[in-house]
């Protein structure tokens, strides 16, 4: 996936700064055409090397409880950024003693999960530079600890400083980083983020979005506040994401049924109380209270605001002036991923999963087509085409089931309905219950799709469903990865088939139950839990997880597996993250030499009085983002 997004990244912003910063006026249509021939090259050599991958070389590291990220003898992890950090000129320094929102919203957000790094294009003409090592990081900030992050937090009765200050927390920051400073004995510099970069930008809880697509406007997106049902404050935990085909990042709202209080208000003759229930929201008081002063998080008060939550947003890095677009099109769920393919025929296919015990896993196919000519507008491609959501067949087949208005068991439904209440509309159409369905991404150099499924417990126990063929463990604690082969490779078709590639799970443990696409067990890395993926060039899978916690009582980690070859299968940890601590999300970039992983809610479980972790400075727990590099300057893989 980084693959072509790197690419098409360098083509689109060697095309936005073509007369500008890097060409001057040299650039023409001939110098774009050297860049672009460079570019194919390069991708050819991937895909023949990918075909017979290099064996990894780094020393697997075993599961850590220790709190610091632990990689191998030979590799630095550094941080680059930390919640509170100063992101803008003037933005105060961190001091977790005196916060405010205002310094918040310029300061890099709390809890961060997915993250992408889109590298600056290097300069055609000048063949000794193979990377500019300076670009654009995205990354998320899915939720808050208000127990970690403000000392003497009393969870009954929050503050509206610190509920503000929560939601300048959430949302997303796009920053500027680049490689540079002092030389390390290894040879090595320093990543470092750019504060003075115009592309710096910050989305909150409160930032204004436009809401795109068949659902904008419909009555159940009005509300006090907004009467035309198209623009909303904020977004709301944010955790996996994508990027697309013309390089904007596409970053999905998950849990966002936790923030609205008060569901048992609503009296049962109103539809809209079984609609919320669908989607888990409270029948009582919000965990954070937000709803204390803010009426919009009170369903009793405002019902429709929930349903203005719960999709893919859009967001053009470049543009730091342009809003950011909910895209209702792709459906309204807890979503996890949102990642992106080009079909034949140029349609562009998202993926993306609904993470919840027995909810789905879906893709968006669009009806119109990409645009990869230079000044081509593809700004709302999302906004029409086919929500499917999957059927997993017990003989190895499956299909993507159309969520189309009029059609079947959707006969009286509108599309607007369906985008509104998704979960409720698949329902109708007999999918396969998953296990939690976290990132689905698709691997460039195989053009298979890998599925991760987090855990069940539930799987099997009473009342709940049986286990399946594509789900084959009761009481499914440490979860399974499942590879997806689109049919005629067409990632728009309706229909594929798939396999188990991995059921995670301690290898010594027989009762585990554990399988590596038939790799020998004893020689892998335990793992539980897996959560987010991307690819390297060679097409191996990158596996972050979140949950080694409570299944192993180790930290989480970051995992490293062949799909291809004779060590197909054979899993390897490379990192360890921090107590109480998830790794993420994950992404490789600069040609694999750098590896970017979200610590997200260190010392979770635990409060500031008597913290569990103190990473990364040893005092107060601060998510960050950090950088992990071979200190001898080759791939992170070893490769
Ligand atoms: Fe926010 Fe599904 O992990
Ligand atoms: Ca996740
Ligand atoms: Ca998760």
């Amino acid at each position: 996936m980084q693959t072509d997004q790197q690419e098409n990244f360098e083509q689109v912003l060697a095309r936005r700064l073509a007369r500008r910063d890097f060409l001057k006026g040299a650039a023409s249509a001939a110098s774009m055409l050297v860049l672009n021939e460079a570019i194919g090259q390069s991708t050819a050599t991937q895909a023949q090397t990918g075909a017979v991958p290099r064996p990894l070389t780094f020393s697997p590291i075993g599961l850590s409880v220790e709190d610091r990220v632990v990689a191998p003898p030979g590799y630095l992890a550094r941080v680059l950024v930390r919640w509170g950090d100063p992101i803008f000129p003037g933005a105060p320094a961190f001091d977790i003693n005196n916060q405010s929102a205002a310094a918040q919203e310029r300061q890099f957000g709390y809890n961060s999960d997915f993250v992408f790094f889109l590298e600056f294009p290097r300069n055609p003409f000048d063949a000794s530079v193979s990377r500019t090592e300076m670009g654009l990081l995205w990354n998320n900030h899915e939720y808050t600890n208000p127990e970690l992050m403000f000392p003497g937090y009393n969870a009954s009765n929050p503050t509206r400083e610190q509920v503000d200050i929560e939601l300048a927390a959430h949302g997303g920051t796009v920053v500027q980083i680049e490689r540079r400073g002092r030389r390390f004995p290894f040879g090595g510099q320093e990543w470092a983020v750019n504060v003075y970069s115009r592309y710096n930008r910050r989305i909150t809880g409160e930032t204004l979005i436009q809401i795109t697509g068949p659902a904008a406007g419909h009555e159940m997106l009005k509300t006090s506040y907004d009467q035309t049902g198209t623009r909303v404050r904020g977004m709301l935990n944010n955790c996996g994401g994508g990027v697309t085909p013309w390089n904007t990042i596409v970053s999905a709202e998950e849990n966002f049924n936790q923030y609205f209080a008060n569901l048992g208000a609503l009296p049962n003759s109103d539809p809209r109380k079984a609609m919320h229930t669908r989607y888990g929201l409270p029948t009582g008081a919000s965990e954070r209270k937000w709803e204390n002063y803010y009426t919009r998080f009170d369903v009793s008060k405002e019902p429709n605001e929930p349903f203005r939550f719960g999709y893919p947003v859009e967001i053009d890095p470049f543009n730091p002036n342009t809003p950011p677009k909910k895209r209702t099109a792709l459906g309204r769920l807890k979503h996890e991923a949102a990642t992106f393919v080009v079909a034949p025929a140029q349609r562009v296919v998202c993926y993306t999963g609904d993470d919840e015990r027995f909810d789905y896993m879906y893709k968006f196919v669009t009806e119109g087509r990409f645009n990869p000519l230079p000044g081509a507008s593809n700004g709302d491609l999302l906004d029409k085409g086919t929500l499917y959501v999957a059927k997993f067949n017990d003989d190895g087949t499956g299909v993507w089931l159309p969520l189309v208005a009029g059609q079947g068991a959707l006969a009286t439904w509108t599309q607007a309905e369906i985008c509104i209440n998704t979960r409720l509309a698949a329902d109708a159409v007999g999918p396969t219950r998953m296990d939690r369905p976290e990132d689905i991404e698709t691997n460039r150099v195989n053009g298979k799709v890998y599925c991760v499924f987090t855990n069940n417990t539930q799987r099997g126990t009473t009342g709940r469903p049986a286990t399946d063929k594509a789900n084959p463990r009761a009481n499914n604690r440490h979860g399974h990865i499942i590879e997806l082969t689109e049919k005629n490779d067409d990632p728009a078709s309706t229909e594929f088939t798939w396999e188990i590639f991995m059921l995670c799970g301690n290898p010594s443990v027989a009762a585990d139950g554990a399988f590596f696409a038939g790799f020998d067990p004893s020689r892998v890395s335990p793992i539980s839990s897996p959560d987010n993926i991307t690819f390297d060039r060679q097409g191996n899978l990158w596996i972050a997880t979140d949950g080694q916690i409570g299944t192993f009582r180790m930290n989480d980690g970051v995992y490293v597996v062949p799909t291809a070859g004779p060590e197909r299968g054979f899993l390897r940890q490379l990192l360890s993250g921090v107590p109480g601590g998830e790794v993420a999300s994950l992404a490789l970039g600069a040609d694999d030499r750098y590896l970017f992983v979200s610590i997200q809610h260190p010392g979770e479980g635990s409060t500031l009085a008597n913290p569990t972790s103190s990473f990364p400075d040893g005092a107060a727990p601060r998510p960050a983002i950090v950088v992990v590099e071979n200190a001898g300057g080759s791939r992170v893989m070893g490769a």
